[in-house]
């Protein structure tokens, strides 16, 4: 028997203890561990079995690991039945999270036990693909249809309390997994309990599934396993049992071999992998409870938020006690909106609006805490002058960082006299809700520091990519390109509509017009200004959006920017006067407008998005191509089920993204340059993931 199920006899009672750390996945040894255990607890002649896990959790799903390799036998669904199947009575006891494919084993036994805490779910949406070991057969005949397709298809956890409302389990108990279980089982075998298979209950009432599935794939914005989700459940109500696990296995094995399948399943290591730095290893963060930050704007008050959220002090910092007041309306409004939504109480509210956060006009305030985040206007000479200031009040060790978004770390460290102290830390807007924070290394950055940047992405829940310095840093220096190509296909006949349109479809949240919108046309207009002396007269630039600022138009704050914005409402629609201007210029051009389809629009906008980032990762800005994939996918609302721009790439194809790339140089030289490292991954015949794995 294999050494990841531990059978152990305790008196008529077999156990079977999982014990392959560090979530109990079932990996093939597992799978068979538990044929294995249930087959000698039969021949040893016992009267029950109890399943559960040891270390942090009872079985946490398939091993996903195996995805995508041959399978093999025996196969998840099989074990489940023969769980079922077993003429003793098969009890689980659960604590951790019991998800996917361990939900599926548990709902194969007979009764189910749980401690209070433990968590349970069906997940595998998240990475493209439904219950595939008897899931969507089983949960619905406990539930009822609708509860268990909210469950699979939204992949949320319940906890225990209302896994026993739904019938999912039968008891709580506190305690040890095995005492708790092992209790129970001895009740059930005293009370002659019989078996209780699932799988022989009757099929769940039906409901009208054509229109849950529309509404299912509608709600997903393109992702389609929530879909099959349905149909499979329907299949529990209109077939028999096992025809109706051959069918859940059907759709199982259809969406196991799409893109969107491997792209999550990608999304899923690389969110774990992007904090792993081998350069790191070994290395100490520096001790970090109280936070510095100075600027109360935007971004000030929602990373003061974030840290106050987590836990950690903070001491914000602002030029006068009138913006300091300002700064303390932010920080409380956007902890107004955590009480309201229940994610803290009154008193936590009352204590962190007190005790946790002081505001201050005086530098020497800032004398103790042991990180500073500076968010003040984006203005080399202004950050300058804040940091030097820093460097005289700041203890030795403390950390100083900038949130600046596109200007030279090194330089502002090379202000400071300890520069081994300074480093990037890019949040992004609202800082208290975006996941994504880009840890921006500069030349001189002590490696604790780095380590510290890591740690603090850690508290506060964020997911942190390190980025190294260069105008832009990893995201805003793509945006910046694909941004531009968009540009560049309305000068030539697409509408920011179509664009917008087309990429919503692709999956993003937003199209690039309308976040322009939402972020403010006055930004882009303030940089073109700037840059406009120095621009290369190859550069496509429009001037159209320079008229829309000119008339005081900058976007959703002003109601009126590429869309025209109804009062309380922040969806826009077309602003008619944009078409007019844009028309305008072309004529001034000379350009003729020719048409684009939606598909052309999409592979224009990918191949600029991926060029550039070919070039982040062959320069060294990012690391490893799954950083840059990391950083769209949780800063820039790239669609999770196509898995980051270079892992959507890999999957087109590199020869033919680099084609593309080559056909339109011919029409455009100068924007279009492609990367070499596309190049050379392409005349190797090697993929973006080939560089993720030897990184790793
Ligand atoms: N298979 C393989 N490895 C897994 C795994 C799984 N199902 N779940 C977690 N791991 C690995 C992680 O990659 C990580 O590895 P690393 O240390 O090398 O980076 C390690 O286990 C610990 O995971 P976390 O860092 O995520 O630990 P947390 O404590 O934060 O979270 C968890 C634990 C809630 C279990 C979380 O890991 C999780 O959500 N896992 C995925 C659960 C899931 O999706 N299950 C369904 C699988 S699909 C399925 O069952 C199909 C079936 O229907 C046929
Ligand atoms: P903002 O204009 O909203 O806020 C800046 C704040 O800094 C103001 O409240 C101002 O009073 C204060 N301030 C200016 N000089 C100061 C000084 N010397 N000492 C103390 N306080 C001072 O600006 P925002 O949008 O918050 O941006 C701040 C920084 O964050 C900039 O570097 C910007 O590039 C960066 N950033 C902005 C993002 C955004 O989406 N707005 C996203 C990521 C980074």
């Amino acid at each position: 028997m294999s050494e990841a199920i531990v059978y152990e006899r305790v008196g008529d009672i077999a156990v079977l203890k999982a014990n392959n750390p560090p979530v109990n996945a079932l990996g093939l040894a597992v799978r068979t561990g538990l044929i294995d255990g249930i087959a000698r607890a039969e021949s040893e002649g016992t009267k029950a079995v109890l399943i559960y896990g040891e270390g942090r959790t009872y079985f946490a799903g398939a091993d996903i690991r195996e995805f995508g390799k041959p399978p093999a036998e025996p196969f998840l669904p099989d074990v489940c039945n023969r769980i079922e199947a077993s003429p003793l009575l098969v009890v689980s006891a659960m604590h951790g999270t019991a998800l996917g494919g361990g939900l599926e084993i548990a709902l194969s036994t007979h009764y189910r036990i749980a401690v209070p805490s433990a968590r349970m779910g069906l997940p595998e949406v998240h990475l493209g693909l439904i219950p595939g070991a008897t899931g969507t057969q089983r949960l619905p005949r406990l539930t009822g249809v609708e509860k268990a397709l909210e469950i699979m298809t939204t992949g949320r956890q319940i906890g225990a309390k209302q896994a026993l409302d739904l019938g999912v389990i039968d008891r709580i108990a506190d305690g040890e997994p095995r005492e708790i279980g092992l209790a129970y089982v001895q009740e059930l075998l005293d009370a002659g309990a019989t078996r209780r298979p699932v799988g022989e209950m009757p099929a769940p009432e039906p409901i009208d599934f054509d229109a849950a599935y529309d509404a299912t794939l509608a709600k997903g914005r393109g992702q389609i396993s929530p879909a099959y989700a349905v149909r499979a459940v329907q299949a529990a109500c209109e077939l028999p049992f096992a025809q109706g696990v051959a069918r859940e296995r059907e759709l199982f094995r259809e969406l196991m071999g799409t893109d969107q399948r491997q792209g999550m399943i990608h999304a899923f290591f690389s969110e774990r992998a992007v904090g792993k730095l081998p350069e790191l290893k070994g290395v100490e963060p520096r001790s970090l409870s109280a936070v510095g930050v100075i600027g109360g704007g935007t971004m000030g008050s929602g990373i003061a938020t974030a840290c106050l959220l987590s836990g950690l002090n903070v001491v914000l910092l602002e030029m006068t006690a009138e913006a300091a007041d300002a700064a303390r309306g932010r920080i409380e409004g956007n902890l107004g909106g955590a009480l309201k939504r229940g994610k803290i109480s009154q008193t936590r509210f009352d204590e962190l609006t007190s005790k946790a956060l002081s505001l201050s006009t005086d530098y020497h305030s800032l004398g103790d805490v042991d990180l500073v985040i500076e968010a003040v206007f984006e203005d080399m000479d202004v950050k300058k002058q804040v940091f030097a200031q820093l460097d005289a009040v700041c203890k030795p060790g403390a950390i100083l960082a900038s949130n600046t978004s596109y200007l030279d770390i090194n330089e502002i460290a090379a202000s400071t006299s300890r520069p081994g102290d300074v480093i990037g830390l890019h949040f992004f807007s609202p800082a208290h809700v975006m996941k994504l924070l880009e840890v921006v290394v500069a030349d001189a950055t002590a490696p604790d520091v780095v380590a510290t940047g890591f740690a603090l992405g850690k508290t506060l829940g964020k997911i942190s990519v390190r980025a190294g310095v260069c105008d832009g840093f990893i995201g805003n220096r793509i945006l910046k390109s694909y941004r531009t190509c968009a540009d560049h296909m309305v000068l030539d006949g697409a509408t920011p509509y179509q664009i917008d349109k087309a990429l919503t479809a692709f999956g993003f949240a937003m199209g690039p017009f309308a976040v322009a919108d939402l972020a403010g046309l006055d930004i882009g207009w303030a940089t073109r200004k700037r840059l406009a002396p120095t621009r290369d007269p190859r550069e496509r630039v429009p001037t159209y959006t320079d008229r829309l600022c000119e008339g005081g138009n900058f976007g959703q704050k002003t109601g009126k920017g590429y869309y025209v914005y109804e009062a309380g409402k922040r969806a826009g629609v077309p602003n008619p006067e944009v078409t007019d201007l844009i028309e305008a210029e072309r004529a001034e051009l000379g350009l003729t407008p020719r048409a684009f389809t939606d598909e052309e629009i999409v592979r224009r906008y990918m191949a600029a998005m991926i060029n550039e980032a070919a070039k982040v990762v062959g320069e060294g800005i990012a690391r490893r191509p799954l950083d840059v994939d990391m950083t769209l996918l949780f800063g820039y609302g790239f669609p999770r089920y196509n898995g980051g721009p270079l892992k959507w790439a890999d999957m087109q194809g590199l020869d033919k993204v680099l084609a593309d790339i080559r056909a339109y140089a011919a029409e455009d030289d100068y924007f279009w340059q492609p990367a070499p490292l596309l190049e050379k991954l392409v005349a190797e015949g090697r993929t973006f993931d080939d560089l993720n794995k030897e990184a790793a």
